[in-house]
């Protein structure tokens, strides 16, 4: 199935392609169908096609993501593979000219400590596997370092995922253009147009979805909710920071997506952009039911995250794929995790698979109207 992208001035033409195959889940339901985006853009031409497969033969319960399991729960080995995907990341970014360590440097010898004062929820109980090590960081989320590397690590992210482009700003025209026009196509088809006020980014890090969702909804009220303080005191800081003045100022919440405390039917759109592959499934179906809470009647909820569908992700390398799971505890819970069904028992209707790059999809569905 191929997905074509070209460089610049691209339209969104949504709905080209259902695939055949439909894949068991953990719980026994097949995997809904993923729709292939294909996007015409002026200049270079990328193909990214979807795999034979339902999902990478590395992930899930099959011998082999047994095998490599297995190998990272080494703990000799861990601590290689942690340090071998650390350089990875940081020699793919440095490559692409993303400054890694200047960036890192300036976010640490900033007044950034200073934004906790008011971003610090003291009565926060973080979740068992949020105080698991992930990505390289023994802390996980919940350390400066973690929080000053966010922002290079997803521009590192967007390369990968589209590594003929030329900037960050090209890359994010597919990866971060594709998931916004998903969320508005959704919300146009499905919300009688109705306006969207409201936005929840729940798990925005340090705010680059959150400003995504900010410019591209530009009169809507954009909050961004996380479980780290560091990485909410550095995207408050990045926000405060930017001489970008908005219309709407952006806040920030220290909360659990679980459970957010926050009245019901209080927005119009909630997006949860690369937060499930590093959760359990228990949490995964605990944030999307919150979702549904949250939303307003013909309110959108967004998925974006890894593509079990991907090619790309399927013909990964054994190096690559075995330091990215070395690095993400929860990645064969999360393609083991029945998405569809979660939403659909949520209650949520209208669900739509898109393929937005070579390696993500995007989810989107409505609460039903009243
Ligand atoms: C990879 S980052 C997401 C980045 C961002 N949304 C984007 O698209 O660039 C995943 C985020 O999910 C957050 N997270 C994980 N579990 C969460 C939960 N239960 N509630 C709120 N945030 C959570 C993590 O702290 C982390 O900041």
């Amino acid at each position: 199935m191929a997905f074509t992208s070209q460089a610049h001035n691209y339209n969104y033409l949504s709905s080209l392609h259902l695939s055949d195959g439909i894949a068991t889940t953990r719980s026994g339901r097949r995997r809904a169908p993923t729709v292939a985006v294909r996007c015409k853009m002026a200049g270079t031409t990328t193909e990214y096609e979807e795999g034979q497969l339902e999902m990478p033969k590395w992930a899930g319960e099959t011998p082999l993501s047994r095998l490599v399991g297995a190998m990272v729960s080494f703990k000799p080995l861990y601590s290689l593979l942690k340090l071998g995907a650390r350089q990875v990341l940081i020699s793919t970014a440095e490559k692409k000219n993303i400054q890694w360590r200047e960036m890192t440097r300036k976010i640490l010898q900033s007044d950034v400590h200073k934004e906790m004062d008011t971003i610090l929820n003291p009565s926060i109980q973080y979740p068992d596997y949020y105080l698991s090590p992930f990505h390289a960081y023994d802390e996980g989320n919940l350390s400066w370092l973690a929080a000053a590397e966010a922002e290079p690590a997803t521009m590192s992210m967007v390369f990968r995922a589209v590594p003929t482009a030329s900037s960050v700003e090209e890359a994010n025209e597919i990866v971060r253009g594709n998931w916004l026009r998903a969320i508005e196509q959704q919300h146009q088809q499905y919300s009688d147009n109705s306006t969207i006020r409201d936005i929840l980014d729940v798990g925005c890090s340090v705010g680059v979805s959150t400003r995504f969702l900010a410019d591209k909804f530009p009169s809507a009220n954009v909050t961004g909710l996380d479980l780290s303080p560091y990485f909410l005191a550095v995207a408050q800081f990045k926000e405060k920071n930017s001489g970008h003045p908005r219309k709407n100022i952006v806040g920030w919440i220290h909360a659990n997506g679980e459970n957010t405390g926050l009245p019901s039917q209080s927005f119009d759109v909630v997006s949860i952009s690369l937060v499930f592959h590093e959760c359990p499934e228990r949490a995964i179906v605990a944030i999307v039911n919150e979702a549904f809470r949250l939303l307003r009647p013909g309110g959108t909820i967004a998925l974006m995250d890894q593509a079990p569908k991907s090619k790309t992700l399927q013909e990964l390398s054994p190096v690559l794929f075995t330091l990215l799971k070395s690095t993400e505890p929860y990645l064969d819970e999360f393609y083991l995790t029945d998405l569809n069904g979660s939403l659909k028992e949520a209650g949520f209707i209208n669900i739509q698979t898109v393929l937005t790059d070579s390696r993500h999809m995007t989810m989107t569905a409505t609460v039903p109207p009243r």
